[in-house]
């Protein structure tokens, strides 16, 4: 039913199209899509994931719409980018749809309310009758930003009793320097520390800490990454944010805007570092793969490729909210048929 609704938005600009539907997220009354075969569900570090499907970052950036988002039938939900600060982002227009490609070009820079809207946002959601659902929490830094360091380390304080886990977004391409915090000498600092503050504050239970990776990145410096996190202890890595880079068979007449593409174009170049990343890590350390992911088959994919969990944002927007329920129900079909009895049966089997 919601799908119709979505033929409509796709007539507005997609940022004033992305605002209508937060607003009427926030009010409308959806019914949960509970249904989740339990060929499905798996228990990964310390959680219940009732499906492997998450909302990928950057669609409830302020963590305002949680609730509705389960309601489509995620397994669980990451919101943000947040910023210990509130911000604007860049300039408009700042996002773009490839209709022809089914893929989005963002130059959004992390427009978000800030550190102390989301908390607010997210004690509501977590004090409702939702204490048992998955909520990370994914973190960037301000734009006029002077300690970067310090700005992750705010966001794990504020948020490490409340969110399910916390993802450290060092990938996106449109805040200056920040995917530089990928690079050998930064990033062991950088989950030195964020290690390090993880214990601090919490050495018993120790939230799961994620960290976004880019699809960009080359074969030296994802060794790097995957042996820093390996010594220190990272539980997971996000396998892979939005490309700076433009596939040569991009049809649409936006392909050439500034900004991060993401949706049907990035799939194969995610998968890709996903699969390099599984065999670096040994299967180690928990992969979650997103980026161009519409189908169930994408999921399957996904999965052989190395990815024990899954993340999805752009296809929402070209498919309507009845897409998650339509992939589970394909997840399921293409487990049994394979004769697997549990979706972690299949992860790394095609690497
Ligand atoms: C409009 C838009 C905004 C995004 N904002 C964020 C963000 O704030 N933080 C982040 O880590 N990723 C952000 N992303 C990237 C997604 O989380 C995801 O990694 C990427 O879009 C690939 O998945 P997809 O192909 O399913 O969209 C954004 C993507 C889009 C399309």
């Amino acid at each position: 039913m919601f799908d119709i609704p979505i033929k409509i938005l796709k007539f507005l600009p997609p940022e004033l199209a992305h605002s209508f539907s937060i607003q009427a997220l926030k009010y409308l009354n959806l019914k949960y899509d509970n249904i989740n075969d339990p060929i499905l569900s798996q228990h990964i570090l310390g959680l219940d994931f009732p499906n492997p499907i998450g909302l990928a970052a950057g669609f409830d950036k302020n963590a305002e719409v949680i609730s509705s988002m389960f309601s489509l039938g995620f397994g669980f939900i990451e919101v943000g980018t947040i910023t210990p600060l509130p911000q604007n982002g860049n300039p408009k227009p700042r996002v773009f749809r490839l209709e022809e490609d089914k893929g989005i070009i963002n130059s959004l820079g992390f427009n978000n309310k800030g550190i102390l809207k989301a908390k607010k946002n997210l004690i509501k959601f977590k004090s409702s009758s939702n204490k048992n659902r998955i909520v990370g929490v994914n973190l960037g830094i301000n734009k006029n930003s002077t300690d970067s360091i310090n700005d992750y380390l705010f966001g794990i304080e504020s948020f490490c009793n409340l969110a399910n886990y916390i993802t450290i977004n060092i990938s996106s391409p449109n805040t200056v320097g920040l995917r530089d915090l990928q690079l050998r000498g930064k990033i062991e600092n950088l989950i030195k520390q964020v290690v390090l503050k993880r214990e601090k504050i919490d050495s018993l239970t120790k939230i799961p800490i994620f960290i976004k990776i880019s699809p960009d990145l080359n074969d030296d410096q994802l060794r790097d990454i995957a042996l820093i996190s390996l010594a220190n202890n990272i539980d997971g890595l996000i396998i892979t944010n939005t490309t700076i880079n433009r596939p040569n068979n991009l049809l649409s007449k936006n392909k050439n805007f500034k900004g991060g593409l993401s949706g049907k174009p990035l799939f194969q170049a995610s998968n890709k570092i996903l699969k390099k990343m599984y065999n670096l890590t040994n299967g180690q350390i928990i992969l979650i793969g997103v980026g161009g992911i519409s189908s169930g088959s994408d999921c399957y994919e996904k999965i052989k490729s190395g990815a024990s969990l899954i993340q999805l944002y752009s296809a929402l927007t070209f498919s309507g909210p009845s897409l998650i329920s339509k992939i589970k129900k394909e997840l399921v079909d293409l487990i049994k048929t394979d004769g697997y009895k549990n979706i972690s049966d299949l992860i790394g089997k095609s690497v």
